[in-house]
C-alpha cells in the first residue's frame, strides 16, 4: 500500500501523539484534570498529545487551518485546507485506565474529506484512508462487514451525557435497537467506534450529539470501506447537525428506519 506523501505527514503525527499518550496512560494516577462541561473531562494529556499534532502539521502544511477539540478554529492563510483534530478520543476510558481510546485526524479540501487518520496506541492498530485510495488497518485493505439483516449486527453507540442535551428520544431508540438487533455495544471512543465499522468489527452505528472532531476521519473510513454514513434524517450534515447513523448499505438503511420508529410495548 503506498501512502501519499499527505497521509504519511497525518500518520507520523498521530504516532508521535500516540506515543505522549501511551506514556502519560501508564501514570493516569499523576495527570491533573478538570471538567470542561457535563461529563467532558480534560487532561494534561489531552493537551499534550493536541500540541504534537498541531506543531507536525503546522510544520508540514504552514498556512492550513485547524479545527482542533481543545484549542478550537485556529483560521490559516489557506482557508481551502483544513484539518479536524480529536487528540485523545475517549477521555474518559483513559482517565479510568481503559485502553479503549484513540487519536483522530482528518483533512478537508474544498469542504470535502480526502484523508484521514486513526490511531489507537494501546492496540498499536493504525486506521488511514484516502479519498478514492480505500482504507486500510495496518496495511489490511479494510471492507465493512457483509451482514444483511438488523437481527444479526452488533450495533456500537454512544451513550449521551443527561446534561449534554439532545437525549430526549435517545432511550427510546436504545430500546428499539436493542429489541431488533443481536447486541448493542457502547465502546467510548466514536472514532474508534467507526474505524470498527470500517473494518467490519461492529455491524453499524449511531450517536449524538458528536462534534466534528469526532467523526470526520472515521466518516471517510467508512465510506472508503464500502460503507453508508448519513445523519439521522438520512442527509449529509452529520458534520454541521452532531447525530450520525453508519453501516453497510442494509445495515444504514434498517438502522435509520428501526431509531424513527416510536416506542415498541413489549
Ligand atoms: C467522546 C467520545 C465518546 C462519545 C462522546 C465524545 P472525547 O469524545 O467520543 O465515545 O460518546 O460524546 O465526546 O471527549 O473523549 O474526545
Ligand atoms: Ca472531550
Ligand atoms: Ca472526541
Ligand atoms: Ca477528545
Amino acid at each position: 500500500m503506498a501512502r501519499s506523501a499527505i497521509l504519511n505527514v497525518m500518520v507520523q503525527a498521530a504516532m508521535k501523539a500516540g506515543r505522549s499518550l501511551a506514556r502519560d496512560f501508564g501514570e493516569v494516577q499523576n495527570l491533573q484534570v478538570s471538567l470542561k462541561g457535563p461529563g467532558d473531562y480534560v487532561s494534561q494529556a489531552d493537551r499534550k498529545a493536541e500540541e504534537i499534532i498541531y506543531t507536525e502539521l503546522s510544520r508540514a502544511r504552514p498556512g492550513y487551518s485547524f479545527l482542533m477539540e481543545e484549542r478550537g478554529a485556529v483560521e490559516g492563510e489557506d482557508d481551502q485546507h483544513r484539518w479536524i483534530v480529536d487528540p485523545l478520543d475517549g477521555t474518559t476510558n483513559f482517565l479510568h485506565g481503559l485502553p479503549i481510546f484513540s487519536i483522530s485526524i482528518a483533512l478537508e479540501r474544498q469542504g470535502q474529506l480526502v484523508a484521514g487518520v486513526i490511531y489507537n496506541p494501546a492496540m498499536d492498530e493504525l486506521y488511514t484512508a484516502e479519498r478514492g485510495g480505500g482504507a486500510f488497518l495496518n496495511d489490511r485493505r479494510l471492507r465493512v462487514a457483509a451482514r444483511s439483516k438488523l437481527s444479526d449486527a452488533v450495533i456500537g453507540t454512544g451513550i449521551p451525557h443527561l446534561g449534554r442535551g439532545h437525549h430526549g428520544n435517545y432511550l427510546v431508540e436504545l430500546r428499539n435497537v436493542m429489541g431488533e438487533t443481536a447486541g448493542v455495544r457502547r465502546l467510548g471512543s466514536a472514532a474508534l467506534d467507526l474505524a470498527y465499522v470500517a473494518a467490519g468489527r461492529m455491524d453499524g452505528f449511531w450517536e449524538e450529539p458528536l462534534s466534528p472532531w469526532d467523526v470526520a476521519a472515521g466518516i471517510l473510513m467508512i465510506r472508503e470501506a464500502g460503507g453508508f454514513v448519513s445523519d439521522k434524517q438520512g442527509g449529509n450534515n452529520m458534520l454541521e447537525n452532531g447525530t450520525i447513523v453508519a453501516g453497510n448499505e442494509l445495515i444504514h438503511r434498517a438502522l435509520l428506519k428501526t431509531l424513527k420508529k416510536p416506542v415498541t410495548s413489549r
